[in-house]
């Protein structure tokens, strides 16, 4: 718990509106996941019980507990058994595998701000694999954009998208979202096919993820289609191991 005037500041119920069109216990695990990302709630802190957070906020225990469960969820809290709701730093995020998102929306949706660094914006011929993921024919030109991504400052992927040039002319119409790029020049994503394996990060990928050299990592190839089946979209990624579940759901066919 933190001390008592820290307590006042981040615990004040003035986050908390009913004018606002969101549920009280998500705006609740809103603020709260933002205390948490952005560090000001620390790992060693234990969260206050759900009746002294139903005080500070004013609110009903049962719309804390909910809140605590949807960050429980999200893997930002942990509970402990008898002794109290413990705080996970770094984000661990899940992502459903069947929703078609951008990584934007992906983060927009969770209260998170998404960031990229350029790691470089280039025009070049297409590379026989790039060749054979998107169709094209030797000789095409592909816009190339890696990407280190983030969320609230948190090094989460390395992404490295390729698009024909015949979908997106110039790589510097791509200023944050690709997909919002995309969309605005009347190309929308619209299927993806994911491959994901298991790999451990080489020296400069573990370093601009910011985790120790040989760390597990998600790799995921991505072919991602127009509507007609037309090839957008070729990505090959890495996930930090740690910071990101992906969930499938299986339904009888
Ligand atoms: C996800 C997908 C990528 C896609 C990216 C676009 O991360 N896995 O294939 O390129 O979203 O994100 P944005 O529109 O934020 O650039």
């Amino acid at each position: 718990m933190p001390s008592d005037g820290r307590a006042a500041v981040l615990f004040d119920p003035s986050v908390l509106s009913d004018s606002v069109p969101l549920p009280l216990y998500l705006q609740l695990a809103r603020h709260l996941r933002n205390l948490i990302v952005d560090g000001r709630l620390d790992e060693k802190d234990a969260l206050p019980g759900e009746r002294e957070l139903a005080e500070a906020f004013g609110i009903s225990r049962v719309t804390v507990r909910k809140a605590l469960r949807e960050l429980t969820a999200e893997g930002l809290l942990r509970q402990r058994q008898g002794a109290g709701t413990f705080i996970n730093r770094s984000p661990h995020l899940e992502q459903r595998l069947s929703a078609l998102t951008s990584f934007t929306e992906d983060m927009s949706s969770r209260g998170l701000t998404p960031g990229s660094v350029w790691l470089s914006r280039t025009l070049a011929v297409a590379t026989p694999d790039e060749s054979m993921a998107l169709g094209l024919r030797p000789g095409a030109e592909v816009v190339r954009l890696h990407r280190l991504r983030s969320a609230n400052g948190t090094p989460l992927a390395i992404e490295l998208s390729s698009v024909p040039t015949r979908f997106l002319p110039v790589p510097s119409l791509v200023e944050t979202s690709l997909y919002d790029t995309l969309r605005s020049l009347g190309h929308s994503p619209f299927r993806a096919l994911q491959r994901l394996s298991a790999v451990r990060l080489a020296g400069e990928q573990a370093n601009l993820l910011a985790v120790p050299e040989g760390a597990p990592a998600l790799y995921i190839e991505r072919r991602t289609f127009l509507k007609d089946g037309t090839p957008l979209e070729f990505v090959r990624s890495q996930y930090r191991g740690d910071a990101y579940d992906f969930v499938v759901e299986l339904s009888l066919m």
